[in-house]
């Protein structure tokens, strides 16, 4: 077995000042060296229709398929909307699901978090998030959970995570995510 994971990620937002995009780049940042974090952009991605899914994967769907199925984890980085997941992330996630079987989310080991300028850090997105992921057979990590709250004041000008408490949290969440993809062997 390899030492080092290929971790795919995305962040469930499309503008280019998103919290949650340069969470996601703070993540990069801050994997021990066990995790190769590698972003993935959504902007391309069409909105799930059963239609266009009949008539064949397109180009950014086989992408995204692709992608899960050669990695060993799946970071997903999502603002909170209205209590919840953004269409975005729920789009990625419902294309993922989709045959052929088996899926490129069955199985395989994620964690989710997100980043919001609000006061509850993601933390009923990220229920709505893990419910969903469960569905998928995904391997979701349970504990532990980071949520980010107060973007404005954690992240700076230029979008660098300048927060030690969060970078330290971040730090730990990205090391349990490293265990939750090759848990220790059994001597
Ligand atoms: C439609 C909409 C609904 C929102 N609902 C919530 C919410 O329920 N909870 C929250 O903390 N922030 C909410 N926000 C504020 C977002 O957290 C904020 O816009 C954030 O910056 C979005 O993430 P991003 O910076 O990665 O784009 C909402 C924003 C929008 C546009």
């Amino acid at each position: 077995m390899s030492d080092r994971f290929t971790i795919a990620a995305f962040a469930g937002s499309l503008r280019t000042r998103s919290y949650n995009k340069a969470l996601l780049r703070a993540a990069v940042a801050h994997a021990p060296s066990s995790l190769d974090i590698q972003p993935f952009d959504l902007a391309d991605m069409p909105l799930y229709n059963g239609d266009v899914e009949d008539a064949g994967d397109p180009p950014p769907v086989q992408a995204l398929k692709e992608t899960l199925h050669a990695a060993d984890g799946l970071l997903i980085v999502s603002p909170e909307y209205n209590a919840s997941m953004t269409a975005v992330t729920k789009n990625a996630i419902d294309w993922a699901s989709r045959p052929p079987k088996p899926t490129a989310l069955a199985g395989l080991p994620v964690a989710v978090t997100g980043a919001t300028p609000g006061r509850l850090g993601t933390a009923r997105m990220q229920g709505h998030l893990r419910v969903s992921l469960a569905n998928t057979n995904a391997r979701v990590m349970a504990q532990p959970q980071l949520y980010v709250a107060n973007a404005g004041e954690v992240f700076d000008e230029d979008l660098k995570l300048q927060d030690e408490a969060t970078q330290q949290f971040l730090t730990r969440f990205l090391e349990s995510f490293a265990t939750w993809v090759a848990p220790p062997q059994a001597a």
